[in-house]
């Protein structure tokens, strides 16, 4: 035991976690109750569990389809701000609200309120799932620490059905960031979670791998210029947001732009606020250094490009170890790198994301490969460019934020 005095070493002596198992297929909910029925006692007793867990203002890990979250009552202050301790987030970064229902998102927004026809849309599209929207927040309702004094709160309905009965069962919304401790990767199977949190954290419910594998699509959408601003790409895609809107408002007056922030526009005190995903703290990165390396985009001007083979040997000269160098590689499976000639002289690890045609697998795959090759113990990773469509925006969103260095390669 460390001697450090930190809230994790002090908390450690503390708490044994618990890991419960909960069988997703034995979750359904009635479309029209909004009220799950569960069939397994066993995750029946879990889950009750964990409620009760959580209306003792203790936070409880869970699966959703994006990534694990650390959830807590969203409208107890006491509660959430365990969230922040427990995961050594910064306290001006806004938590995402969980709702099961539409009754319980009806009652935590104002009741002046009127969703704008693009959220109903929206909503009706892809809620339950992985897009959050922002609602006007009252902060007599949801406490000033979720929303870090914001005049917006960050709302969703997850669509795994362990965490929609989990926030059912508890009959309050919860917040919940991703259950990494601030910075690291997210995510995405329990023991990831149990590895960052072990004795620090009193439950965490396994459902298993999620399915998504990055968090969800963050967007704005109550600008008055009426258009869809998306603040962080996620698990639903911007292409399947725009067929979706052009779609149901064909022949109307006006069709809302979807802009991707810095793709498609830049907001200066935007990108100084910590409310916008991931700009202001450090994200994504292993304890272990990251290299992107380019292997499509065309060498900007400026840049020095590298041969692919001559870049990877040179990695051998670089350690100053007693044992050759251990080098993670997280590609496509059918990529130029992912089916390269590695060269002898380093203990390659290599972990493939799935085919390059297939964006939603390597996006499920990310942070697994990221923690595996963390938890392999290797010394550098390097991670491979994938094309910036459908969910390989969100990738490289988390890529570029995770790398440290970025090399470009010529083949
Ligand atoms: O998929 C997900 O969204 C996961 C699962 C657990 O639901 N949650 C998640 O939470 O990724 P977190 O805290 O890791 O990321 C939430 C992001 C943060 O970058 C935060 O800045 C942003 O959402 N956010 C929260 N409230 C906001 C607000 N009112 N305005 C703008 N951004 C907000
Ligand atoms: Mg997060």
């Amino acid at each position: 035991m460390s001697l450090k005095v930190g809230y994790r070493y002090l908390r450690m002596a503390a708490t044994s976690t618990k890991v419960l198992k909960c069988d997703s297929a034995s979750i359904v909910f009635d479309s029209v109750s909004e009220q799950p029925t569960i069939t397994s006692p066993d995750t029946l007793a879990s889950l009750q569990i964990a409620a009760r867990h959580l209306h003792d203002l203790q936070p409880v890990a869970f699966p959703t389809e994006t990534v694990y979250g650390l959830g807590a009552l969203a409208l107890n202050s006491t509660a959430a701000s365990r969230i922040f301790t427990t995961k050594g987030r910064p306290s001006d970064n806004p938590l995402i609200v969980h709702v099961s229902s539409f009754k319980m998102l009806r009652s935590i927004i104002p009741s002046n309120f009127t969703l704008p026809a693009t959220y109903q849309i929206l909503m009706r599209h892809f809620w339950p799932g992985a897009l959050t929207l922002l609602f006007p927040s009252d902060p007599n309702v949801i406490p000033p620490i979720i929303t870090a004094n914001h005049s917006t709160v960050a709302i969703r309905m997850p669509s795994h059905p362990v965490a929609r009965a989990l926030i059912a069962i508890t009959d309050a919304p919860l917040a919940a960031p991703s259950a990494n401790s601030s910075g690291k990767p997210s995510p995405t199977r329990a023991e990831h979670v149990l590895r960052d949190h072990d004795g620090r954290l009193g439950i965490i419910l396994d459902g298993g791998p999620c399915d998504v594998g990055v968090e969800s699509t963050v967007v704005d959408g109550l600008q008055s210029d009426g258009n869809i601003r998306v603040l962080r790409p996620g698990g639903v895609t911007v292409e399947d947001i725009s067929r979706v809107l052009r779609r149901e408002l064909d022949g109307a007056e006006c069709i809302p732009q979807v802009l991707v922030h810095r793709r498609d526009y830049a907001d200066q005190e935007l990108e100084q606020a910590p409310t916008t995903p991931g700009m202001k703290y450090r994200h994504y990165s292993p304890s272990v250094p990251v290299t992107l390396l380019f292997t499509r985009s065309p060498t900007p001007v400026g840049e020095q490009s590298y041969s692919a083979s001559e870049y990877l040997a040179t990695l051998s000269f670089k350690s100053d170890l007693s044992r050759p160098i251990k080098v993670g590689l997280l590609t496509p499976t059918d990529s130029v790198l992912g089916t390269f000639t590695l060269p002898n002289g380093i203990e390659w690890h290599r972990f493939f994301l799935g085919p390059v045609s297939n964006p939603a697998v390597t996006a499920q795959k990310l942070f697994d490969g990221l923690l595996t090759l963390e938890e392999e113990k290797v010394d550098l990773i390097l991670i491979e460019e994938i094309e910036e469509f459908k969910e390989g925006l969100a990738v490289m969103n988390r890529v570029r934020k995770a790398a440290g260095e970025f090399k470009y390669l010529t083949f």
